[in-house]
């Protein structure tokens, strides 16, 4: 009985030592789902180029805060890791001109509280003009996030450590859609938590600076009442809102990146990086749950042993 756990033991050994493997080229990555609307895919910078056509382009400045860094990477659209800079939706949203969003001063204002917070890795998925029964579970659109978050993980490693949302913008028009906006917001974000196998996984989503029609501040309402552990709301009032009075600037998007970082640092526990293990807290489902893991070969090695011995 006690010898078929040899195998095993000697299993957990050499999963153990390879998870300390300092040739491993890559640390793990904090991974983020970036999802929502226009201002999550970004239209900071973007400027009429044909006043006769009204066509747009980007204006191509990207802040400092918001510069690529090597410890930042961006899953692209065909599932690769690369290096991310902004536009992060570029190959994404590509039905519209993108421009800065909140990911990259997010990113960099993570990594600039503790660089052992790095690498990030980013996955965009918003999609500009989309309303949240778009996103519903079983839409294209809701497949296509959670293949692109579960593809996150598969490639070479990571953890998924939040979901950052920005979305309402388009759920303004009519009262009967925002008064139901918070049942279908909870109900998203329970089906992503559920979907993604991470209960309490941590969502930062930013209530609504702008919106296409009368019914912003119910849908603010449904925003700040979601009543989810582990989710918390930032607030774009008082960010600049571009000539459009619908889409952040690019200075508001680096604002508005540096909040959700901020909201994000308050999930962890203080001075302790993302990967630091062996530290309980109440406020991070995710650091318990390394914290299990990591401890997982020990409590093998001694099951294991108590069983050769009996
Ligand atoms: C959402 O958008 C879809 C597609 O444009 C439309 O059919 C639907 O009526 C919209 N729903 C809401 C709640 O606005």
């Amino acid at each position: 009985m006690a010898l078929c756990f040899i195998p095993f033991f000697l299993w957990v050994l050499k999963a153990h030592a390879t998870s300390f493997d300092p040739n491993q080229q890559f640390p793990q990555k904090n991974i983020f789902i970036l999802a929502g609307q226009s201002n999550m895919a970004g239209r900071g910078g973007l400027i009429i180029n044909d006043d006769r056509t009204r066509t747009q382009i980007w204006d191509g400045v990207v802040p400092s805060a918001s510069r690529p860094n090597p410890s930042v990477l961006r899953l692209n659209a065909k599932l690769s890791w690369v290096q991310a800079h902004e536009p992060l939706h570029a190959d994404i949203d590509v039905a519209s001109v993108d421009g800065v969003g909140p990911g990259m001063a997010f990113a960099n204002a993570v990594l600039a509280d503790d660089p052992s917070n790095g690498p990030i890795g980013l996955v965009p998925c918003a999609i500009g003009g989309t309303n949240i029964s778009q996103w519903e579970k079983g839409t294209p659109l809701y497949r296509h996030m959670v293949k692109r978050a579960r593809a996150s993980v598969a490639a070479d490693g990571g953890t998924i450590r939040a979901l950052l949302w920005y979305q309402g913008e388009s759920d303004t028009i009519l009262k009967q859609d925002a008064e139901v906006y918070g049942r279908r917001l909870e109900r998203l974000f329970q089906d992503i938590r559920l979907d993604l196998m991470s209960p309490m996984l941590p969502i930062i989503q930013v209530a609504l600076a702008s919106g296409v029609g009368p019914y912003v501040d119910t849908v603010r309402e449904a925003q700040f009442g979601t009543e989810l552990l582990n989710v918390r709301t930032v607030d774009p009032i008082g960010l600049t809102v571009g000539p459009d009075k619908l889409h952040l600037t690019t200075e508001s998007q680096v604002q508005l990146g540096e909040m959700m970082a901020d909201a994000f640092l308050k999930f962890l526990p203080k001075q302790l990086s993302i990967d630091s293990t062996g530290t309980q807290t109440t406020s991070s489902s995710s650091s318990s749950t390394i914290f299990f893991f990591s401890m997982m070969p020990l409590i093998t090695i001694v099951i294991s042993t108590v069983s050769l011995l009996v």
